[in-house]
């Protein structure tokens, strides 16, 4: 198990109501980050224009499509075995089409083509709009590819159609792409550079989920700290912008201070943070508001200086501590969670000890670990040697795991006696009789149902816990939230 806490079931199918005079079907699967989730979301309204409405069954579909994830080389093995699973079914029905989306796409490009014979369709993560005509091609027999990175497409203009859906949360992006190259990541390269999406469209984006009953919003990006709008374009032109383009430029703390006080009772988080684009506003302004939650999700991937520059991190360990030292200042209750990675080139046991210490130092709420997977194309991929063996990559993997599982339990068990406020989410996946939902710091709590219903704000005091879920009874509803 390379992960303590499961954010999202992988692979899981999208289901919507759909339009009524729409007669294709499409079935989509979705791998890897949130983003990939939410893009599912803006894929599925292109198609709900050109006739399609989503199914769940596989065998029925018309149009199979697959999000994809390039980040490990495991995530890609994954989509390689469903590929396989749709082309058991075309053989029966050889009608069907079947596109690739998403970061396999835009890695692999038109060889996915040559190595995937089966596939009809390869659409890269800024070429969704394009579907309708790329789809024109496949209908008359051709086979269509568009892999095209873009610098100004965010999907701003259109209304997602919310998916498999709680009717509670939502992701709501501001951000795409990521210019900051870490040498072991293949993000830059598959989804483009970064490029942060009009206030405005996000804006009207939450009142649309806040007037369909939505009580909570994250705010997705790869590095969402980096948001600045300042009339379209990429980040690094801001210096040519105009004096008025400066002058009333957006930044990620001014943008969550607008959404907290336009919406004063939806709840708001975000992900994911670099430490190294973290700044002081946006800490003041979560401690400034009572609708954003205390927490932050905080990726360091090693404790040890010499690896962070290696990875082209921009920051030291000394200046990681002092970042979590101020925002314990500024909010003493934060939640926060790493993702690490294990044995990337050149780790050594004094390295690997130096990430085991800097857990020591935070005890994060809880974490996503991985063992280091060589991507081509990246810098690390290139220019560095794979040289720690699989077996102490593993070892190394199943210390900073147990770590992290030791602090959960003590981070959990911090909570035991409080009363906490939880946005109700959905039944409890052990128990039909208790609801779950997550506090402010993003802890799930489990709680019997009572009166209460999904999306209802309750104080519920915690009594008891394992190292991963809460577990308490409600007292009430929440006056902080309506
Ligand atoms: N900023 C992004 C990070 C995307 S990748 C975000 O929004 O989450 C998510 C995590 O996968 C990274 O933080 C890193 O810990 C891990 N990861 C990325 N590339 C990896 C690789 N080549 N091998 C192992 N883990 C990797
Ligand atoms: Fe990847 Fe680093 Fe960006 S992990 S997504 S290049 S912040």
């Amino acid at each position: 198990m390379e992960k303590i806490i499961d954010e999202q079931k992988q692979g899981e199918q999208l289901i919507l109501e759909g339009k009524k005079e729409n007669t294709r079907k499409l079935y989509i699967e979705s791998y890897g980050c949130q983003m990939n989730f939410s893009d599912s979301e803006i894929v599925a309204s292109i198609l709900s224009e050109q006739g399609y409405n989503t199914t769940n069954l596989l065998e029925e579909a018309d149009l199979v499509l697959v999000n994809t994830c390039s980040i490990r080389d495991k995530a890609e093995q994954t989509v390689r075995k469903r590929l396989e699973k749709y082309n058991a079914v075309k053989k029966i029905n050889p009608n069907m089409k079947i596109g690739v989306l998403g970061c396999m796409a835009e890695r692999l490009k038109s060889k996915f083509l040559e190595e995937e014979k089966m596939i009809d369709l390869v659409v890269g993560p800024d070429a969704y709009k394009d579907l309708p005509n790329l789809l024109e091609e496949v209908d008359e027999g051709r086979n269509a590819v568009n892999v095209i990175l873009s610098k100004d497409e965010t999907y701003g203009d259109i209304s997602p159609v919310r998916l498999n859906s709680n009717g509670v949360t939502a992701f709501v992006s501001i951000t795409r792409g990521c210019d900051n190259m870490c040498t072991f990541c293949v993000v830059p390269f598959t989804r483009g550079r970064e490029r942060s999406r009009d206030p405005k469209s996000i804006v009207d984006e939450i009142a649309q989920l806040w007037d369909n009953g939505f009580k909570e919003v994250t705010l997705l990006g790869q590095n969402v700290d980096s948001y600045l709008w300042y009339g379209g374009g990429l980040k690094k032109d801001f210096e040519k912008a105009s004096e008025i383009q400066k002058a009333t430029a957006v930044d990620f703390a001014q943008l969550l201070d607008l959404c907290a006080t336009k919406f004063p009772n939806m709840r708001f988080r975000f992900s994911t943070s670099n430490p190294q684009d973290m700044t002081m506003d946006v800490i003041e302004t979560m401690a400034q508001h009572h609708n954003i939650c205390n927490y932050i999700h905080l990726p360091v991937q090693s404790g040890s200086n010499r690896i962070l520059q290696e990875m082209n991190r921009q920051h030291t360990r000394e200046e990681y501590f002092e970042l979590i030292d101020n925002i314990k200042k500024l909010i003493p209750d934060c939640g926060i969670s790493q993702d690490m990675i294990a044995g990337f080139p050149t780790e050594t046991d004094e390295d690997h000890q130096d990430t085991l210490s800097l857990m020591e130092y935070v005890k994060y709420d809880f974490g996503f670990m991985f063992a280091y997977s060589e991507r081509p194309g990246t810098l690390a991929g290139r220019k560095m040697i794979d040289d720690v063996s699989e077996e102490v990559k593993k070892r190394r993997l199943n210390e900073i795991i147990q770590l992290q599982q030791k602090h959960s339990l003590y981070r959990t068990q911090q909570h035991v006696g409080k009363i906490e406020e939880v946005l109700i989410e959905k039944s409890s996946k052990k128990s039909e009789a208790h609801w779950s939902g997550r506090n402010s710091q993003n802890t799930v709590v489990v709680f019997p149902k009572e009166q209460y219903k999904p999306g209802d704000f309750v104080n519920v005091k915690i009594t008891n816990c394992t190292s991963a879920t809460l577990i308490g009874e409600a007292v009430g509803h929440s006056k902080m939230h309506i």
